[in-house]
């Protein structure tokens, strides 16, 4: 790996710290009386989030504490922590989200992620920048790499996910954008059409004509 490149990464504690940051960010969207849907893209998120998580600390971050002889106690309960979150994963994706037990089940995987983030962050990501101090970067650049490969067959799944559990306030404000940006593709397009590439400030001798339209006022001047 191009050892610059190592050395940019933020470093593996920062982007596990994210991790449990984005998870829980993602929970507390999560209502009791949010709908179906949004439930069930926030749960799909949660899971996702947390399976890519749990595999790359095993793959990478577990087994380079590892490799220091001697293993913190929160590494050795972790594994056996993980495989209890993915038993829970596996019955929220055998339920409907308006099934009896869907809530109750997500409340519990959360219990059970609280305790992970607190045991790591407490204890396994401070003790991890004392002893691994000159290879957290390079740690987190190989995370980075292998979490590309975890996402990438996921993509399509996450960005729906994602759209699914905006706020409705939010897919509005992103419509409005693109009403907008139409808009003001519309007023620019017959001036495409007919080749008047120059912007009024060129074509005007470097003068701007006096009165534009209501619309051009707001198209940026491409350059001349
Ligand atoms: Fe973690």
């Amino acid at each position: 790996m191009n050892k610059m490149l190592a050395q940019l990464s933020p470093t593996i504690t920062n982007m596990i710290r994210a991790d449990h940051t984005h998870v829980l960010a993602a929970f507390h969207q999560y209502e009791i009386d949010t709908s179906p849907g949004t439930k069930q893209a926030l749960v799909n998120t949660i899971c996702l989030a947390l399976e890519i998580h749990a595999q790359l600390e095993e793959e990478i971050f577990y087994p380079a504490l590892r490799e220091l002889g001697d293993v913190p106690e929160v590494v050795a309960k972790s594994v056996p922590e993980h495989d209890e979150m993915r038993r829970l994963i596996g019955r929220l994706r055998d339920l409907e989200p308006d099934d009896a037990g869907y809530d109750a089940t997500l409340m519990e995987l959360m219990r059970d992620v609280l305790h992970h983030v607190a045991d790591e962050e407490t204890v396994l990501l401070p003790d991890a920048e004392r002893r691994l101090a000159d290879r957290l970067s390079e740690l987190g650049a190989t995370m980075t790499k292998r979490r590309l490969e975890l996402i990438g067959p996921k993509l399509g799944d996450i960005t729906w996910n994602t759209v699914r559990a905006l706020p409705a306030s939010t897919v509005l404000m992103g419509a409005g954008a693109v009403a907008v940006a139409g808009l003001l593709f519309m007023s620019f397009k017959p001036r495409l059409a007919r080749g008047d590439w120059a912007s009024p400030a060129c074509s005007a001798g470097g003068k701007r004509p006096a009165k534009p339209d209501r619309l051009e006022r707001h198209v940026p001047s491409p350059p001349c």
